[in-house]
């Protein structure tokens, strides 16, 4: 009714008055032009955005130019925009330099929602789940064996591991996607790696953040930006020479993800239906997901794993008795997993505490919505702050330390507020992936391993870390001393 009787200025009126950012939503004072970039740019992001929680509440907006950010810091208000909302809040936002690091805007993880983004996250999706069931388990384990080996040949000496984490975690994508594994020692891993970390840290700097906030920036010289630019073109000629060469040797073996996606550009079955082409850049894009959402993020977790278990060396006792008991010598199986509490709990209470993608990946309301009776207009950018939501004293008891009981049965952790993979449509395409990952890995490391600290005289490992986009423990060193005495 009020639409034929009112009249349609008064309509507009209305319509631009619900559309401006809700004058009640909470946050810190901005300044102008700059808004509240001094909070933005801070040292470890995700504890400050914390810290600021406990001052304006669990959801607060900060402004960045004139883009205005909302931070989630608890796991309902979380479940509220991603799961319950999630059509409202899958969007991700535009920027000038997303587009130049996701092929303009062709990766999974950094293209805006779309009718082609559906299409193609669901035939990645599938893709994936095919060679889960296929091949993963087999996969993992071999690379589990061999970080095994790699310890054992260290001899007790004094070693950071960090490397031979992310040669482990890289090799599973790499044979998944390629079909292909590396040593340490080889180049062209090396080549890989050090370009994808150089895009993510570099892309993840202030410098390179201002130029979407302060578009005239862009016409001043930055070097920081060059070398994004650079490494950039570097990335993108090492992965089409991999994909050039497997087109030529390994395709029509078929089981890889690769050779799964090029099977749907050739015969589009589900893809076509879905009026999707599959292109060369999207192929091309997907490998880039995989291997930069893939190596750091579990290469991290396992570095935080041992630095925790140094602190608290009767856990990593806990965890090898129990397996002990529950197999005897023989290695764990994914399957195990219900048998194997106190490691699975020992896995959840690392991810709580460091969650190794503390601020997951900005989403942005792609319509008019609310979170928690708060109006969001369209293009809000949403920063989910899980780091914040597994530190919420209202859900976890004693939230800032290292319990793993409290996730066995009664411990009073709760697995609902448990969020490291995001959710919704959006949640971590690696979930599966990483989820056996974790388990078999340090399984394998903590039955074959005591892990030590360097010496007595050095500080144990800093356990507060470095966030950018991953959030990573200081570099610290270890002595494994193998089990098998
Ligand atoms: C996205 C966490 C491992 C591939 C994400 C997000 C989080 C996350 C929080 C963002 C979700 C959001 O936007 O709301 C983790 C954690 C991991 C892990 C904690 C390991 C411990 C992996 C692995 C892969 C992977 C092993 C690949 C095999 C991706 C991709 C996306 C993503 C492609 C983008 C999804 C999208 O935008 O639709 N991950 N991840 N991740 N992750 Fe993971």
């Amino acid at each position: 009714k009020p639409e034929t009787t009112f009249p349609k200025f008064l309509q507009f009126f209305f319509k631009r008055l619900h559309s401006s950012p809700s004058p009640s939503l909470p946050g810190p004072p901005s300044f102008p032009f700059l808004g509240n970039m001094l909070d933005l740019t801070r040292d470890h992001l995700p504890i400050h955005l914390t810290a600021l929680a406990q001052r304006y509440g669990n959801i607060y907006r900060l402004k960045c130019g004139s883009t205005t950010m909302v931070i989630l810091n608890s796991s309902e208000l979380i479940r509220e925009a991603l799961i319950k909302k999630w059509s409202d809040f899958a969007g991700r936002p535009h920027s000038y330099t997303g587009d130049i690091v996701s092929g303009g805007g062709r990766s999974i993880s950094l293209g805006d929602y779309s009718e082609e983004w559906k299409a193609h996250r669901r035939v990645i999706h599938g893709a994936l789940q095919r060679c889960t069931s296929d091949s993963l388990h087999t996969v993992i384990e071999r690379q589990a064996r061999r970080l095994s080996q790699v310890l054992r040949d260290y001899k007790e000496t004094t070693v950071d591991l960090s490397e031979d984490f992310t040669v482990a975690a890289s090799n599973v994508i790499t044979t998944l996607t390629f079909g292909k594994s590396y040593d340490k020692s080889s180049e062209e891993l090396q080549k890989l790696q050090t370009c994808l970390n150089e895009i993510v840290s570099l892309w993840g700097s202030p410098w390179i953040s201002a130029l979407d906030s302060f578009p005239l920036l862009r016409k001043l010289p930055n070097p920081t930006f060059s070398r994004l630019l650079k490494e950039v073109d570097r990335r993108d000629e090492l992965i089409g020479k991999h994909i050039e060469e497997f087109k030529k040797s390994d395709c029509e073996e078929g089981g890889t993800l690769t050779s799964s996606l090029l099977q749907c550009q050739e015969t589009p079955q589900g893809a076509a239906k879905q009026q999707m082409t599959l292109t060369d850049t999207h192929v091309h894009m997907t490998t880039v997901d995989l291997l930069i959402g893939g190596t750091e993020t579990t290469a991290a977790l396992l570095n935080w794993t041992v630095a925790f278990i140094l602190h608290r060396p009767e856990v990593q006792n806990k965890v090898y008795e129990e397996q002990r008991a529950v197999l005897g010598v023989r290695y764990p199986q994914y399957s195990d997993r219900h048998r194997l509490p106190y490691l699975c709990a020992m896995i959840n209470e690392i991810l709580r505490l460091r969650p190794v993608a503390p601020l997951a990946v900005p989403h942005r309301a792609v319509r008019n919505s609310s979170i928690a009776g708060y109006f969001i207009p369209k293009n809000t950018i949403i920063i989910p702050n899980l780091f914040g939501a597994h530190h919420d004293p209202e859900v976890w008891k004693d939230p800032y330390s290292f319990r793993p009981e409290r996730f066995l049965k009664d411990g009073g952790g709760s697995i609902r507020a448990l969020i490291p993979f995001g959710g919704g449509a959006r949640l971590c395409l690696g979930e599966a992936v990483a989820k056996m990952e974790m388990f078999l890995f340090t399984a394998y490391l903590l039955r074959d391993f005591q892990f030590l600290p360097a010496s007595k005289e050095e500080p144990l490992p800093d356990l507060r870390g470095v966030a950018s986009v991953v959030l990573k423990v200081k570099p610290y060193t270890v002595i494994a001393r193998s089990r098998e005495q």
